[in-house]
């Protein structure tokens, strides 16, 4: 183990070259709702979850997830990115799924105990990894008509992780799909398991093709870009604006959300955020994928049925825009670069 500032010992893990995978880590957080109540809540060891045959996640997909990082920053300090977002999003979420929000206050106190427990885990400044952190809510008590679960837990668990796509920062090739991800009055804006598990067959079905991830269009009328499986649309227009898809059926990313501030204020550049007609995609001259996982992926290729459009910034790496854009948000989130007030929460 190498001592970091702040006395941590790190783990002895090859930061430069990790994937996005899973990893268990030494601790959890981990709060139960029985009775009508959530319990306090504390970290626990066991990786591993006690659940009813009959839970309501096993048998009704009753389960709802949020995706943010902790990161290490030049200072030494190790921070995570507006977490508040991730608790407003997860309720929205609980809200939907019939799942029991949770306390105030006890999503942030999750996250900071992991964070803190885990500390050895998070890569260091530089190392281009970050710790991935995991909070979910799942039904765990039985069910077997169809309703909500009696009984569910929270954990929030954490895995270092590297790029989400192979090759880090180089354009990926994406494919308009003809499956659909969300409907118009569906569960497209929150962030249920269940819209990732409808994903899986369109996503193994793009990648036996070559393809990195699907674009979807819009459900209804099947003309209007939407998202991918995990992460929004960006665009860079001829003369330098922002374009974001706008649909009640996407998630609102936290990250295309800090981006138009990044854009704006940062960069000075125009933002819009509308509906994207498909049919003006081939019009733009960068695209990129946003998340949290994905930070910004670029995108250089899509394929349509077979014919492809082609952004000017080509295969080879991100184009100048997103690249600033990205050099903008990680250097905000690790501190490099000044925070708009609010946006860094430090934990150590
Ligand atoms: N869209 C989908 C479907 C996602 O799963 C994610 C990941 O969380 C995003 C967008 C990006 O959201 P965020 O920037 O909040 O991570
Ligand atoms: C994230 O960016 O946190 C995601 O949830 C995307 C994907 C791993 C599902």
């Amino acid at each position: 183990m190498k001592k970091e500032r702040f006395g941590m010992e790190k783990q002895n893990i090859d930061w430069s070259n990790l994937g996005f995978g899973y990893m268990a880590t030494d601790k959890r957080f981990s709060a139960m709702y029985r009775n009508g109540a959530w319990e306090e809540g504390r970290l626990v060891d066991d990786p591993m979850l006690h659940v009813s045959e009959s839970a309501g996640v096993l048998q009704y997909a009753q389960t709802c997830f949020e995706g943010l990082k902790a990161y290490t920053t030049k200072d030494g300090h190790i921070v995570t990115f507006r977490p508040e977002l991730n608790a407003a999003r997860m309720d929205d979420s609980c809200e939907r799924l019939e799942i029991p929000k949770l306390p105030e206050g006890m999503f942030l106190r999750a996250v900071e105990e992991t964070v803190r427990a885990n500390a050895a885990f998070v890569p260091p400044y530089g190392s281009g990894a970050t710790l991935y952190l995991r909070p979910f809510i799942a039904g765990t008590g039985p069910v077997i008509g169809v309703a909500p679960a009696p009984e569910y837990e929270f954990r929030v668990f954490c895995t270092p992780v590297g790029p989400y796509f192979k090759g880090g920062a180089k354009p990926i090739k994406l494919m308009v799909s003809d499956f659909d991800r969300a409907a118009p009055n569906g569960t497209g804006h929150i962030k249920a398991g269940l819209n990732y598990a409808m994903s899986l067959y369109a996503s193994h079905y793009a990648k036996s093709r070559g393809f990195a991830e699907n674009l979807y269009l819009d459900a209804a009328t099947r003309t209007k870009v939407e998202e991918t499986g995990g992460a929004n649309f960006i665009f860079v227009t001829r003369d330098n604006k922002l374009v974001t898809p706008k649909s009640p059926s996407i998630l609102p990313s936290i990250t295309r959300r800090s981006l138009l501030t990044v854009a704006k204020d940062y960069l000075g550049m125009e933002v819009e955020e509308r509906e994207v007609p498909f049919e003006e995609v081939k019009d733009f001259a960068e695209c990129g994928l946003c998340g949290t996982a994905a930070v910004i992926s670029p995108v250089g290729l899509i394929d349509d049925h077979g014919s492809e459009i082609r952004f000017s910034s080509g295969m080879e790496e991100m184009g100048p825009v997103l690249r600033r854009l990205y050099d903008a948000l990680t250097g905000i989130q690790m501190g490099s670069l000044p925070a708009p007030e609010g946006w860094l929460h430090t934990i150590i």
